[in-house]
């Protein structure tokens, strides 16, 4: 599963690519506000920390004005993908863009029929939102497993599922059992995922006792 992080901080981004563990990023107009940066700018300097995908959302609601914007954001790195809304103007964007040999991630997904739609329009990754399913009273968990099996079905399909909206550990647990290709993970979630109190309590465990030895490795 590769893990995407899900924000436009570039300082948490910078942190939590020198784990090594960030194979890409993802954006959209919310996390960009938040950051108070300019937005061309954010996704330069996320582009030069990370090498994957880093995601850059449209503002354009229609296909003309999505590909003009799509086009000038693939101007800024190798790496950009473009994402657009799952929407009919979207998939048409995607399509063009896809054809140019640009990556897109079709976003605000939620339900398989959409899913369905996306790959059909050669996206390179689909964005189901299971966390504001789940604020709906609906099942993320459940959308995330109907498009795998139906991804599943059919060879020509190459869309990859990128697991969206995380908020707990357990989502990216889940998705991960069930087969998502990516999780984009909140950085918060990304950290949570390393800590477990019997880890800290047994590593406390293992310092102490080997200060009682009174060695040095070096
Ligand atoms: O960036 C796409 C998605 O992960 C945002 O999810 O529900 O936390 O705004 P949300």
């Amino acid at each position: 599963m590769k893990f995407f992080v899900d924000t436009a901080d570039v300082n948490e981004i910078k942190e939590l690519a020198a784990t090594g563990l960030l194979d890409g990023v993802t954006t959209n107009p919310s996390l960009i506000a938040k950051s108070g940066r300019d937005f061309k700018e954010a996704i330069a300097e996320i582009c030069e920390i990370v090498p994957g995908p880093v995601s850059a959302e449209v503002a354009a609601t229609e296909t003309a004005g999505m590909l003009s914007e799509a086009r000038e954001l693939a101007k800024i790195a190798k790496n950009v993908t473009i994402k657009v809304p799952l929407t009919f103007d979207g998939l048409r964007a995607c399509k063009e863009l896809t054809g140019d040999g640009l990556m897109v991630n079709v976003t605000l997904c939620f339900n398989a029929n959409q899913a369905l739609l996306a790959a059909k329009a050669g996206a390179t990754f689909v964005s189901p939102f299971i966390g504001r399913l789940d604020d709906a009273g609906q099942d993320g968990m459940l959308l995330i497993r109907e498009i795998r099996q139906i991804f599943d079905n059919y060879q020509d399909l190459t869309t990859d599922i990128l697991a969206a909206s995380i908020r707990t550990v357990n989502h990216v647990r889940e998705a991960a059992l069930i087969g998502a290709d990516v999780a984009t993970i909140p950085p918060g979630i990304l950290r949570a995922l390393i800590k477990h109190p019997l880890t800290d309590k047994g590593l406390d465990a293992f310092l102490a006792d080997w200060a009682k030895t009174g060695q040095k490795i070096v």
